[in-house]
Protein backbone atom coordinates (compact mmCIF):
# COMPACT_ATOMS: atom_id res chain seq x y z
CA UNK A 1 0.00 0.00 0.00
CA UNK A 2 1.52 3.11 -0.67
CA UNK A 3 3.76 5.51 0.80
CA UNK A 4 3.63 9.17 -0.68
CA UNK A 5 6.06 12.38 -0.94
CA UNK A 6 4.81 15.78 -0.87
CA UNK A 7 7.89 18.30 -2.32
CA UNK A 8 8.04 21.65 -2.67
CA UNK A 9 9.14 22.13 -6.53
CA UNK A 10 10.16 25.81 -6.04
CA UNK A 11 12.34 27.87 -3.03
CA UNK A 12 9.77 27.02 -0.40
CA UNK A 13 6.59 27.93 0.80
CA UNK A 14 4.38 26.68 -2.09
CA UNK A 15 1.66 25.06 0.03
CA UNK A 16 2.79 22.01 1.10
CA UNK A 17 0.95 22.03 4.33
CA UNK A 18 -2.57 23.04 2.88
CA UNK A 19 -1.67 19.65 0.55
CA UNK A 20 -0.68 17.86 3.70
CA UNK A 21 -3.57 18.86 5.58
CA UNK A 22 -6.10 17.88 2.20
CA UNK A 23 -4.99 14.76 1.82
CA UNK A 24 -5.40 14.38 5.92
CA UNK A 25 -7.93 12.30 6.05
CA UNK A 26 -6.86 9.79 3.46
CA UNK A 27 -4.15 9.10 5.21
CA UNK A 28 -3.26 7.42 8.47
CA UNK A 29 0.27 8.61 9.03
CA UNK A 30 1.72 11.92 8.34
CA UNK A 31 5.90 12.09 8.65
CA UNK A 32 8.06 15.26 8.26
CA UNK A 33 11.31 13.61 7.20
CA UNK A 34 13.93 16.78 6.65
CA UNK A 35 14.08 20.15 8.09
CA UNK A 36 13.56 21.48 11.73
CA UNK A 37 11.94 24.63 12.53
CA UNK A 38 13.23 26.67 9.43
CA UNK A 39 9.73 25.38 8.00
CA UNK A 40 6.57 27.36 8.12
CA UNK A 41 3.62 25.32 6.92
CA UNK A 42 0.45 27.35 7.28
CA UNK A 43 -3.41 25.35 6.87
CA UNK A 44 -6.29 27.39 7.24
CA UNK A 45 -9.37 24.76 8.15
CA UNK A 46 -12.66 26.85 7.98
CA UNK A 47 -11.23 30.10 8.41
CA UNK A 48 -9.23 29.06 11.50
CA UNK A 49 -5.08 29.29 10.50
CA UNK A 50 -2.79 27.47 11.88
CA UNK A 51 1.40 28.29 11.11
CA UNK A 52 3.42 25.25 11.97
CA UNK A 53 7.07 25.22 12.27
CA UNK A 54 8.09 21.97 13.20
CA UNK A 55 5.54 19.44 13.62
CA UNK A 56 4.27 17.98 10.54
CA UNK A 57 0.75 19.39 9.15
CA UNK A 58 -0.76 16.11 9.24
CA UNK A 59 -0.65 16.50 12.81
CA UNK A 60 -4.25 19.07 12.52
CA UNK A 61 -6.22 15.72 10.92
CA UNK A 62 -7.72 13.85 14.23
CA UNK A 63 -6.99 10.10 13.55
CA UNK A 64 -3.57 10.71 11.60
CA UNK A 65 -0.73 9.95 14.01
CA UNK A 66 2.11 12.66 12.94
CA UNK A 67 5.71 11.14 13.30
CA UNK A 68 9.18 13.42 13.23
CA UNK A 69 11.42 11.16 11.20
CA UNK A 70 14.85 10.39 12.15
CA UNK A 71 15.98 12.94 9.09
CA UNK A 72 14.40 16.03 11.17
CA UNK A 73 16.56 18.31 13.49
CA UNK A 74 14.36 18.88 16.64
CA UNK A 75 14.68 22.02 18.38
CA UNK A 76 13.68 20.75 21.99
CA UNK A 77 12.62 24.42 23.19
CA UNK A 78 10.63 24.83 19.62
CA UNK A 79 8.75 21.41 20.02
CA UNK A 80 7.75 22.07 23.57
CA UNK A 81 6.25 25.35 22.44
CA UNK A 82 4.39 23.92 20.12
CA UNK A 83 2.72 21.15 21.59
CA UNK A 84 1.75 23.62 24.18
CA UNK A 85 0.04 26.25 21.15
CA UNK A 86 -1.46 23.46 19.83
CA UNK A 87 -2.64 21.99 22.72
CA UNK A 88 -4.22 25.19 24.21
CA UNK A 89 -6.08 25.44 20.59
CA UNK A 90 -7.66 22.13 21.13
CA UNK A 91 -5.49 19.92 18.79
CA UNK A 92 -5.22 16.54 20.58
CA UNK A 93 -0.77 16.03 19.73
CA UNK A 94 -0.95 13.14 22.13
CA UNK A 95 -0.49 10.55 19.19
CA UNK A 96 2.87 12.49 18.01
CA UNK A 97 5.59 10.39 17.33
CA UNK A 98 9.37 11.04 17.45
CA UNK A 99 12.47 9.06 15.97
CA UNK A 100 14.80 8.18 18.40
CA UNK A 101 17.36 8.88 15.96
CA UNK A 102 16.75 12.12 14.51
CA UNK A 103 19.09 15.27 16.06
CA UNK A 104 19.03 17.65 18.31
CA UNK A 105 19.02 21.30 17.65
CA UNK A 106 21.05 22.40 20.92
CA UNK A 107 21.33 26.04 22.30
CA UNK A 108 24.98 26.24 20.94
CA UNK A 109 23.64 25.31 17.13
CA UNK A 110 21.45 28.44 17.26
CA UNK A 111 24.12 30.43 18.48
CA UNK A 112 26.42 29.28 15.97
CA UNK A 113 24.20 29.87 12.93
CA UNK A 114 23.72 33.79 13.93
CA UNK A 115 27.80 34.47 14.10
CA UNK A 116 28.22 32.39 11.19
CA UNK A 117 25.83 34.57 9.52
CA UNK A 118 27.80 37.51 10.80
CA UNK A 119 30.73 36.26 9.61
CA UNK A 120 29.83 35.76 6.37
CA UNK A 121 28.85 39.55 6.06
CA UNK A 122 27.88 40.34 2.34
CA UNK A 123 27.84 36.67 1.71
CA UNK A 124 25.27 35.62 4.20
CA UNK A 125 22.72 32.76 2.85
CA UNK A 126 20.06 34.63 5.00
CA UNK A 127 19.47 31.23 7.58
CA UNK A 128 15.72 31.39 9.55
CA UNK A 129 18.86 31.44 12.44
CA UNK A 130 16.88 28.41 14.05
CA UNK A 131 20.57 26.20 13.96
CA UNK A 132 19.73 24.14 11.31
CA UNK A 133 22.76 24.36 9.35
CA UNK A 134 24.90 23.76 12.32
CA UNK A 135 23.13 21.06 13.53
CA UNK A 136 23.09 18.79 10.42
CA UNK A 137 27.04 19.98 10.32
CA UNK A 138 27.37 18.26 13.50
CA UNK A 139 24.97 15.25 12.54
CA UNK A 140 27.50 14.67 9.05
CA UNK A 141 30.63 15.42 11.42
CA UNK A 142 29.59 12.59 14.11
CA UNK A 143 29.30 15.30 16.73
CA UNK A 144 25.84 15.43 17.12
CA UNK A 145 23.46 14.67 19.87
CA UNK A 146 20.64 12.08 19.30
CA UNK A 147 16.97 12.19 20.80
CA UNK A 148 18.00 8.75 21.96
CA UNK A 149 20.84 10.17 23.82
CA UNK A 150 18.62 12.24 26.02
CA UNK A 151 18.05 8.52 27.77
CA UNK A 152 21.05 8.32 28.91
CA UNK A 153 23.08 11.00 30.78
CA UNK A 154 26.02 9.87 31.11
CA UNK A 155 26.77 9.58 26.93
CA UNK A 156 25.03 13.02 26.81
CA UNK A 157 27.62 14.40 28.84
CA UNK A 158 30.39 12.64 27.30
CA UNK A 159 28.22 13.67 23.50
CA UNK A 160 27.83 17.29 24.41
CA UNK A 161 31.61 17.72 26.06
CA UNK A 162 33.17 16.29 22.90
CA UNK A 163 30.44 19.03 20.82
CA UNK A 164 31.67 21.69 22.86
CA UNK A 165 35.35 21.07 23.43
CA UNK A 166 35.02 22.15 19.66
CA UNK A 167 32.46 24.74 19.63
CA UNK A 168 33.86 26.09 22.53
CA UNK A 169 37.02 26.95 20.16
CA UNK A 170 35.47 28.19 17.50
CA UNK A 171 33.29 30.75 19.49
CA UNK A 172 35.94 31.99 21.57
CA UNK A 173 38.72 32.63 19.18
CA UNK A 174 37.28 32.99 16.13
CA UNK A 175 33.82 34.25 17.11
CA UNK A 176 34.98 36.16 19.93
CA UNK A 177 31.89 35.10 22.35
CA UNK A 178 31.48 33.43 25.55
CA UNK A 179 32.52 29.73 26.26
CA UNK A 180 29.14 27.55 26.23
CA UNK A 181 28.74 25.84 29.80
CA UNK A 182 29.03 21.79 28.95
CA UNK A 183 27.21 21.26 32.85
CA UNK A 184 24.48 23.22 31.99
CA UNK A 185 24.60 22.26 28.30
CA UNK A 186 23.77 18.86 29.17
CA UNK A 187 21.10 19.20 32.43
CA UNK A 188 19.36 21.42 30.10
CA UNK A 189 18.94 18.73 27.25
CA UNK A 190 18.21 16.41 29.83
CA UNK A 191 15.13 18.51 31.18
CA UNK A 192 13.28 17.43 28.01
CA UNK A 193 13.98 13.27 28.80
CA UNK A 194 10.65 12.92 30.31
CA UNK A 195 8.48 15.17 28.44
CA UNK A 196 10.10 13.01 25.27
CA UNK A 197 10.15 9.53 26.65
CA UNK A 198 6.43 8.63 25.91
CA UNK A 199 6.59 9.76 22.23
CA UNK A 200 10.04 8.54 21.11
CA UNK A 201 10.13 5.15 19.15
CA UNK A 202 11.69 2.94 16.86
CA UNK A 203 9.44 5.18 13.73
CA UNK A 204 11.09 3.21 10.79
CA UNK A 205 9.66 0.31 12.48
CA UNK A 206 6.21 2.08 12.50
CA UNK A 207 5.98 3.43 9.42
CA UNK A 208 6.72 0.35 7.81
CA UNK A 209 4.63 -1.77 9.77
CA UNK A 210 1.72 0.51 9.42
CA UNK A 211 2.45 0.17 4.94
CA UNK A 212 2.64 -3.77 5.80
CA UNK A 213 -0.88 -3.46 7.45
CA UNK A 214 -2.13 -1.52 4.18
CA UNK A 215 -2.26 2.00 5.52
CA UNK A 216 -1.27 5.00 4.17
CA UNK A 217 1.59 7.35 4.97
CA UNK A 218 2.33 10.52 3.80
CA UNK A 219 6.21 12.12 3.66
CA UNK A 220 5.60 15.76 4.13
CA UNK A 221 8.92 17.63 3.51
CA UNK A 222 10.05 20.49 4.51
CA UNK A 223 11.40 23.30 2.33
CA UNK A 224 12.17 23.01 -1.11
CA UNK A 225 14.01 21.38 -4.21
CA UNK A 226 15.86 24.75 -4.89
CA UNK A 227 16.68 24.96 -1.31
CA UNK A 228 17.96 21.13 -1.27
CA UNK A 229 22.10 20.63 -0.10
CA UNK A 230 22.36 18.51 -3.44
CA UNK A 231 20.15 19.29 -5.86
CA UNK A 232 19.77 23.29 -5.06
CA UNK A 233 21.23 26.46 -5.71
CA UNK A 234 24.15 25.70 -3.55
CA UNK A 235 25.59 27.44 -1.05
CA UNK A 236 21.92 29.79 -0.99
CA UNK A 237 20.38 26.85 0.63
CA UNK A 238 19.14 24.60 3.40
CA UNK A 239 21.70 22.12 4.91
CA UNK A 240 18.75 18.74 4.21
CA UNK A 241 17.67 16.72 1.48
CA UNK A 242 14.33 18.65 0.89
CA UNK A 243 14.14 16.55 -2.76
CA UNK A 244 12.25 13.05 -2.92
CA UNK A 245 15.17 10.72 -2.32
CA UNK A 246 15.85 12.51 1.15
CA UNK A 247 12.34 11.39 2.50
CA UNK A 248 13.02 7.82 1.85
CA UNK A 249 16.34 8.75 3.84
CA UNK A 250 14.77 10.36 5.98
CA UNK A 251 11.98 8.58 7.36
CA UNK A 252 13.66 4.56 6.90
CA UNK A 253 10.92 3.93 4.19
CA UNK A 254 12.40 2.14 0.62
CA UNK A 255 11.99 3.91 -2.69
CA UNK A 256 9.99 0.71 -3.53
CA UNK A 257 7.47 1.76 -1.30
CA UNK A 258 7.08 4.92 -2.79
CA UNK A 259 4.17 4.98 -5.24
CA UNK A 260 3.02 8.85 -5.55
CA UNK A 261 5.72 11.74 -5.98
CA UNK A 262 3.58 15.01 -5.39
CA UNK A 263 4.97 18.10 -6.12
CA UNK A 264 3.73 21.88 -5.14
CA UNK A 265 4.21 24.32 -7.27
CA UNK A 266 2.91 27.93 -6.98
CA UNK A 267 1.62 29.72 -10.02
CA UNK A 268 4.37 32.03 -9.95
CA UNK A 269 7.88 32.05 -8.01
CA UNK A 270 8.71 33.44 -4.02
CA UNK A 271 12.14 33.20 -2.48
CA UNK A 272 13.22 34.17 1.12
CA UNK A 273 16.52 34.51 1.55
CA UNK A 274 19.85 35.34 -0.42
CA UNK A 275 20.59 33.51 -3.83
CA UNK A 276 20.00 34.04 -7.08
CA UNK A 277 16.12 34.26 -8.63
CA UNK A 278 16.00 35.38 -12.36
CA UNK A 279 12.86 35.91 -12.55
CA UNK A 280 12.36 38.13 -9.87
CA UNK A 281 10.74 41.42 -9.57
CA UNK A 282 11.52 44.92 -8.15
CA UNK A 283 8.81 46.55 -9.94
CA UNK A 284 5.45 47.14 -9.11
CA UNK A 285 4.26 43.43 -10.77
CA UNK A 286 6.69 42.19 -7.90
CA UNK A 287 5.09 44.58 -5.04
CA UNK A 288 1.50 43.31 -6.46
CA UNK A 289 2.25 39.39 -6.04
CA UNK A 290 3.40 40.36 -2.61
CA UNK A 291 0.68 41.84 -1.33
CA UNK A 292 -2.08 39.91 -2.86
CA UNK A 293 -0.51 36.79 -2.11
CA UNK A 294 0.48 37.50 1.19
CA UNK A 295 3.62 36.59 0.83
CA UNK A 296 5.58 37.16 3.95
CA UNK A 297 7.66 34.24 5.69
CA UNK A 298 5.73 32.51 8.52
CA UNK A 299 8.92 31.77 10.07
CA UNK A 300 10.76 34.52 10.34
CA UNK A 301 8.34 37.65 9.29
CA UNK A 302 10.28 38.43 6.27
CA UNK A 303 8.67 39.62 3.13
CA UNK A 304 9.43 37.44 0.24
CA UNK A 305 10.99 37.55 -2.62
CA UNK A 306 8.64 37.40 -5.81
CA UNK A 307 9.23 36.51 -9.58
CA UNK A 308 7.30 35.47 -12.60
CA UNK A 309 6.67 31.65 -12.71
CA UNK A 310 9.86 29.99 -13.99
CA UNK A 311 9.41 26.71 -15.92
CA UNK A 312 13.02 25.91 -16.37
CA UNK A 313 12.99 25.43 -12.86
CA UNK A 314 9.73 23.15 -12.84
CA UNK A 315 11.36 20.75 -15.44
CA UNK A 316 13.96 21.14 -13.27
CA UNK A 317 12.37 20.00 -10.08
CA UNK A 318 10.58 16.92 -12.46
CA UNK A 319 13.52 15.80 -13.25
CA UNK A 320 15.15 15.38 -9.64
CA UNK A 321 11.93 14.31 -8.14
CA UNK A 322 10.07 11.71 -10.11
CA UNK A 323 7.10 13.43 -9.75
CA UNK A 324 4.14 11.95 -10.83
CA UNK A 325 1.87 14.49 -10.04
CA UNK A 326 1.94 18.65 -9.50
CA UNK A 327 -0.34 20.51 -7.15
CA UNK A 328 -0.27 24.27 -8.50
CA UNK A 329 -0.97 26.33 -5.96
CA UNK A 330 -2.40 29.93 -5.49
CA UNK A 331 -3.70 30.44 -8.97
CA UNK A 332 -6.39 32.82 -7.69
CA UNK A 333 -3.33 35.55 -6.81
CA UNK A 334 -3.16 36.06 -10.53
CA UNK A 335 -6.24 37.07 -11.17
CA UNK A 336 -6.64 40.90 -12.89
CA UNK A 337 -2.78 40.54 -14.74
CA UNK A 338 -3.79 41.28 -18.10
CA UNK A 339 -0.53 39.31 -19.94
CA UNK A 340 0.39 36.56 -17.60
CA UNK A 341 4.29 35.92 -18.41
CA UNK A 342 5.85 32.63 -18.05
CA UNK A 343 9.25 32.16 -18.16
CA UNK A 344 10.10 29.83 -20.81
CA UNK A 345 13.97 30.06 -21.35
CA UNK A 346 17.23 31.73 -20.06
CA UNK A 347 19.68 33.91 -22.06
CA UNK A 348 22.88 33.27 -20.27
CA UNK A 349 25.72 36.23 -21.60
CA UNK A 350 23.87 35.86 -25.06
CA UNK A 351 23.39 31.84 -25.04
CA UNK A 352 19.87 30.73 -25.10
CA UNK A 353 18.68 27.70 -22.36
CA UNK A 354 15.87 25.75 -22.28
CA UNK A 355 16.63 23.51 -19.43
CA UNK A 356 18.69 24.33 -15.94
CA UNK A 357 21.93 25.30 -16.84
CA UNK A 358 24.60 23.21 -15.46
CA UNK A 359 27.03 25.88 -13.51
CA UNK A 360 25.70 28.25 -10.22
CA UNK A 361 27.53 31.52 -12.50
CA UNK A 362 25.43 30.65 -15.45
CA UNK A 363 22.47 30.62 -13.28
CA UNK A 364 23.35 34.20 -11.65
CA UNK A 365 23.80 35.01 -14.96
CA UNK A 366 20.32 34.11 -16.53
CA UNK A 367 18.40 36.73 -18.00
CA UNK A 368 14.78 35.38 -17.90
CA UNK A 369 13.09 34.88 -21.58
CA UNK A 370 9.48 35.17 -21.59
CA UNK A 371 6.11 34.22 -23.23
CA UNK A 372 2.83 35.35 -22.14
CA UNK A 373 -0.35 33.98 -21.38
CA UNK A 374 -3.70 36.07 -22.03
CA UNK A 375 -4.78 36.65 -18.23
CA UNK A 376 -8.22 36.75 -16.56
CA UNK A 377 -10.21 39.31 -14.34
CA UNK A 378 -12.90 36.46 -12.86
CA UNK A 379 -12.58 36.13 -9.12
CA UNK A 380 -12.07 32.17 -9.35
CA UNK A 381 -11.75 31.44 -5.59
CA UNK A 382 -15.31 30.00 -5.69
CA UNK A 383 -14.13 27.64 -8.54
CA UNK A 384 -14.24 23.30 -7.91
CA UNK A 385 -14.16 22.29 -11.43
CA UNK A 386 -11.87 22.76 -13.92
CA UNK A 387 -14.38 23.69 -15.69
CA UNK A 388 -15.65 26.62 -13.87
CA UNK A 389 -12.62 28.38 -14.68
CA UNK A 390 -12.40 31.01 -17.25
CA UNK A 391 -10.84 30.18 -20.43
CA UNK A 392 -7.77 31.68 -19.95
CA UNK A 393 -6.99 30.36 -16.62
CA UNK A 394 -7.80 27.20 -17.99
CA UNK A 395 -5.34 27.61 -20.37
CA UNK A 396 -2.51 29.14 -18.34
CA UNK A 397 -3.02 25.37 -16.35
CA UNK A 398 -2.31 23.64 -19.74
CA UNK A 399 0.30 25.65 -20.63
CA UNK A 400 2.48 25.30 -17.71
CA UNK A 401 1.42 21.39 -17.54
CA UNK A 402 2.42 20.88 -21.17
CA UNK A 403 6.13 22.75 -19.96
CA UNK A 404 6.50 20.99 -16.92
CA UNK A 405 5.83 17.68 -18.61
CA UNK A 406 3.80 16.30 -15.58
CA UNK A 407 0.25 16.58 -14.73
CA UNK A 408 -1.18 19.28 -12.62
CA UNK A 409 -3.71 17.28 -10.15
CA UNK A 410 -4.81 19.78 -8.25
CA UNK A 411 -5.25 23.58 -8.22
CA UNK A 412 -5.31 25.55 -5.07
CA UNK A 413 -7.47 28.95 -5.77
CA UNK A 414 -7.40 30.11 -2.24
CA UNK A 415 -6.17 29.34 1.26
CA UNK A 416 -9.00 27.58 2.94
CA UNK A 417 -9.10 23.97 2.79
CA UNK A 418 -12.08 23.70 0.81
CA UNK A 419 -10.64 26.17 -2.33
CA UNK A 420 -9.27 23.68 -4.15
CA UNK A 421 -10.09 21.88 -7.39
CA UNK A 422 -9.69 18.39 -7.50
CA UNK A 423 -8.22 17.39 -11.04
CA UNK A 424 -7.20 13.50 -10.88
CA UNK A 425 -6.82 11.32 -7.42
CA UNK A 426 -3.35 12.23 -5.70
CA UNK A 427 -3.56 8.84 -3.88
CA UNK A 428 -2.35 6.08 -6.03
CA UNK A 429 -4.23 2.78 -6.05
CA UNK A 430 -7.98 2.35 -4.90
CA UNK A 431 -9.01 5.54 -2.74
CA UNK A 432 -8.14 4.71 1.04
CA UNK A 433 -9.94 6.37 3.31
CA UNK A 434 -9.33 6.69 7.71
CA UNK A 435 -12.50 6.51 9.94
CA UNK A 436 -11.23 9.87 11.16
P1 LIG B 1 4.50 25.70 2.82
O1 LIG B 1 5.70 26.11 3.58
O2 LIG B 1 4.83 25.08 1.50
O3 LIG B 1 3.55 24.85 3.61
O4 LIG B 1 3.73 27.05 2.44
P2 LIG B 1 3.42 28.27 3.45
O5 LIG B 1 2.33 27.89 4.36
O6 LIG B 1 4.68 28.78 4.04
O7 LIG B 1 2.98 29.39 2.42
C1 LIG B 1 1.89 29.21 1.57
C2 LIG B 1 0.85 30.30 1.86
O8 LIG B 1 -0.11 30.34 0.82
C3 LIG B 1 0.07 30.07 3.13
O9 LIG B 1 -0.24 31.33 3.69
C4 LIG B 1 -1.20 29.37 2.65
O10 LIG B 1 -2.32 29.59 3.49
C5 LIG B 1 -1.41 30.05 1.32
N1 LIG B 1 -2.03 29.23 0.28
C6 LIG B 1 -1.84 27.91 0.01
N2 LIG B 1 -2.52 27.56 -1.11
C7 LIG B 1 -3.12 28.68 -1.56
C8 LIG B 1 -3.95 29.00 -2.71
O11 LIG B 1 -4.23 28.15 -3.55
N3 LIG B 1 -4.36 30.31 -2.83
C9 LIG B 1 -4.02 31.28 -1.93
N4 LIG B 1 -4.46 32.51 -2.13
N5 LIG B 1 -3.26 31.00 -0.85
C10 LIG B 1 -2.82 29.75 -0.67
P1 LIG C 1 9.04 25.70 4.12
O1 LIG C 1 9.01 24.26 4.58
C1 LIG C 1 11.30 29.04 2.52
C2 LIG C 1 15.57 29.18 3.47
C3 LIG C 1 16.04 30.32 4.35
C4 LIG C 1 17.44 30.51 3.80
C5 LIG C 1 17.89 29.08 3.51
C6 LIG C 1 18.74 28.44 4.60
O2 LIG C 1 8.11 26.59 4.86
O3 LIG C 1 8.88 25.78 2.64
P2 LIG C 1 18.17 27.51 7.03
O4 LIG C 1 17.62 28.21 8.23
O5 LIG C 1 17.36 26.35 6.57
O6 LIG C 1 19.62 27.16 7.18
O7 LIG C 1 18.12 28.63 5.86
O8 LIG C 1 16.71 28.33 3.34
N1 LIG C 1 14.48 28.35 4.03
C7 LIG C 1 13.20 28.43 3.62
N2 LIG C 1 12.62 29.24 2.73
N3 LIG C 1 10.59 28.07 3.12
C8 LIG C 1 11.16 27.23 4.00
O9 LIG C 1 10.50 26.18 4.54
C9 LIG C 1 12.52 27.41 4.32
N4 LIG C 1 13.40 26.77 5.13
C10 LIG C 1 14.58 27.35 4.94
O10 LIG C 1 15.23 31.45 4.17
O11 LIG C 1 17.39 31.20 2.59
MG1 LIG D 1 6.53 27.80 4.46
Amino acid sequence: MPAVVIVGAQWGDEGKGKATDLLGESVDYVVKPNGGNNAGHTVVIQGEKFELKLLPAGILTPGVTPVIGNGVVVDLEALTEEIEMLTARGVDTSSLRISANAHVVAPYHRTLDKVTERFLGKRAIGTTGRGIGPAYMDKVGRLGIRIQDLFDASILRQKVEGALRQKNALLVKLYNRREVDIDETTEQLLSYADMLRPMVVDTTALLNDALDRGEVVLMEGGQATFLDVDHGTYPFVTSSNPTAGGSCTGSGIGPTRVDGVIGIVKAYTTRVGAGPFPTELEDEWGEFLQRVGGEVGVNTGRPRRCGWYDALMIRYAVRVNGFTDLVLTKLDVLTGIEEVPICVAYDVDGTLHHEMPMTQTEFHHAEPVYETMPGWTEDISGCRTVEELPEAARNYVKRLEELAGCRISAIGVGPDREATIAVHDLLPGPQHSTSA
